[in-house]
């Protein structure tokens, strides 16, 4: 997720494009950049906050586009920060999304004597931008040809030295228009220039719009097309957060949209093959004996559940280690131990030290993080990108779908590798995947029944939450959410272990919150419901509907997507323990006594 801005009017651009870059930089804040139109165009960019840019003064420069980075191809540094330029500089361009046949586009560029100055997938737009204007396009006509030749998603903005406009496209990225008296703006949403105008139109996907000082032209199919002009209400602080009232119940309902990203480029369901862009060297993964996981908090529980599915699809032991407790043992030798460290923010101390103990120690090391050029990248062999986009609020959310999505990716592409996972199963996981955002989007959409199952418990003593298999680490992370933001006592348990103790903590005011889906041994797990109902707990069941689950208080649908339907099901956990700590009024985004990051053990 990154944030693109650009501006067209009579006033120097260079000071508005960056204000609305400083009110984009909950986006990303990996490196930030203006392009501002003369005659030849002006850059500034470097990597650092927005704060940490100088933009130029050019006060002849009433046209300018700008942005800020969150990297997901190469590492943040200058060279990679936007706006790109191609081979001669006569266009820039900023880019929000992914490229996702970069390679051989740049390949064929560079084989027509292009010179590339960064390892971004962006940089290659410019490069076909400037090929097509010597071809005799015009920036516009351009642009409509340059997308034909991308594949994946992009919010793309271009500029071209001495000509005041800007041309922009969107794809399965945001992009919103602003319309003031004598100006045109632009940006990846609204709170960018909302200061300068509140009369927007939303960009769709495949629209390709011309912005000129005080005019904006919408083409699709190179005809020209009417598109609504709305009046956004939000104030800034709410149009930051897409109108929602904290960030964790953006960020819940981000997680279609992080869960494509996650997966786009990445994914062959033909092939049965999955492409990550990390290459253990040759043999390697045939002689592997071990796989360790380490990690803290929500990214432990999103480690247990890849566990399984590490185990299930490349027929490899695997275990998983809270960080602060870790100590390597890797038997007689090492580098046949692979130690992932799954991390969010890449700085949390306990799973830098972990993984540091194993590379130490002699073991291949992997770093599974949201966050390019953190620490945990540097202390690692390897790195893979979970890209969720930044997360805000305390409370990781779409991030745990991130990480076990990229787990699973991960998963079968060691099967595919060693053998132990048929094209066939592939397959059906690999659509198991991308029928994800889908799935999730479902859960979403039903979010006034949390509410009101919110509202119905929200006075209870204590919440137990129970699953098994894959249900078992969403039933802990299930509680840790709540715990985390509502305050409230929750445990998280093995369905099974319920009548081995916990189930004396049970009353009429403890509900049992259950995975009973595929995927979670669902008719096993209603049997410790009824356990638990035959002590007057009050039952919330998310059901696929493989069992019978009309006893149950209240029953929340999912649709069936084999091993990964507990991680749908999760997002009615979220939501609960969103509504619930909602309704006691808590500080969602920051609760008492938290961090985002713990950079301390
Ligand atoms: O950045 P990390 O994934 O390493 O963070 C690990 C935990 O601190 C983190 O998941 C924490 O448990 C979350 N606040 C849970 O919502």
């Amino acid at each position: 997720m990154c944030g693109i801005v650009g501006y067209v009017g009579s006033e120097p651009a260079g000071p508005i494009v960056y204000g609305g870059l400083e009110n984009l930089d909950y986006r990303g804040y990996d490196s930030a950049g203006v392009a501002l139109v003369e005659e030849p165009l002006t850059i500034a960019k470097r990597t650092g906050e927005v704060s940490e840019l100088e933009v130029p003064g050019a006060p002849g420069a009433t046209c300018g586009i700008g942005h800020t980075r969150w990297s997901t191809h190469g590492p943040p540094t200058d060279p990679n920060a936007h706006p790109h330029t191609g081979q001669t500089d006569e266009v820039a361009v900023v880019h929000n999304g992914i490229i996702e046949n970069y390679e051989s586009i740049k390949e064929e560029l560079q084989e027509a004597g292009h010179d590339f100055s960064s390892d971004t997938d962006t940089e290659v737009i410019p490069h076909l931008l400037e090929r097509e204007l010597e071809n005799g396009h015009d920036l516009l006509s351009g642009l409509e040809t340059v997308v034909d030749m991308i594949e994946g998603s992009y919010a793309i903005a271009a500029v071209r030295a001495g000509h005041d406009r800007i041309v922009a496209t969107r794809h399965e990225s945001p992009l919103v228009v602003g319309h003031g008296d004598d100006a045109s703006f632009l940006a990846s949403d609204v709170t960018a220039f909302l200061d300068r105008t509140r009369d927007v139109t939303y960009l769709e996907d495949g629209d390709i719009a011309r912005l000129e000082a005080g005019s904006v032209t919408v083409y699709r199919d190179g005809d020209v097309i009417d598109r609504d002009v709305e009046t956004v209400e939000w104030d800034a602080d709410a149009a930051e957060k897409g109108g929602y009232e904290h960030y964790m119940r953006k960020e819940i309902h981000e997680q279609p949209t992080a869960l494509r990203q996650t997966l786009s480029g990445r994914v062959d369901v033909e092939r049965g093959g999955v492409d990550l862009d990390v290459a253990f060297p040759q043999g390697y993964l045939e002689s592997l004996e071990e796989i360790q996981l380490v990690a803290c908090g929500t990214s432990y529980y999103a480690s247990q559940y890849a566990a399984q599915l590490l185990e299930e699809f490349a027929d490899v032991r695997a275990t998983v280690d809270i960080a602060s407790e870790y100590t390597f043992d890797g038997g007689r030798d090492p580098w046949r131990t692979l130690v992932i460290a799954v991390t969010q923010s890449g700085e949390t101390a306990d799973t830098l030290g972990a993984i540091r103990r194993a590379g130490g120690a002699g073991a291949r090391t992997l770093a599974v993080t949201n966050t390019l050029g953190s620490s945990v990248t540097r202390e690692t062999d390897d790195a893979l990108f979970i890209r969720a986009g930044p997360e805000i609020g305390v409370a990781a959310t779409k991030t745990f779908a991130s990480q076990v999505t990229t787990l699973a990716l991960l998963a079968a592409d060691i099967g595919r590798q060693r053998g132990t996972l048929a094209a066939t199963d592939a397959r059906e996981v690999l659509e198991h995947l991308r029928s994800l955002p889908g799935a999730i989007q479902q859960v979403l959409d039903e979010e006034a029944r949390v509410v009101a199952g919110a509202e119905q418990f929200v006075d209870a003593d204590a919440f137990f939450f129970i699953g098994r298999q894959f249900g078992y680490p969403v039933a802990l992370e299930g509680a840790l959410k709540l715990k985390e933001i509502a305050y409230d006592h929750a445990e998280g348990f093995a369905a099974g272990e319920l009548k081995h103790g916990p189930l004396a903590l049970i009353t009429d005011e403890t509900p049992v919150l259950s995975v009973l889906t595929e995927g979670a041994r669902p008719a096993e797990t209603l049997n410790n419901v009824t356990e638990a109902q035959a002590r007057e707990a009050p039952a919330v069941g998310v059901t696929d509907g493989t069992v019978e689950t009309d006893s149950l208080d209240l029953t929340l649908e999912v649709p069936e997507i084999g091993a990964l339907t507990p991680l749908v099901a999760n997002v009615y956990f979220q939501l609960f323990a969103y509504h619930v700590a909602d309704l006691q009024e808590r500080s969602i985004d920051k609760p008492r006594n938290l961090a985002k990051s713990v950079t301390v053990e």
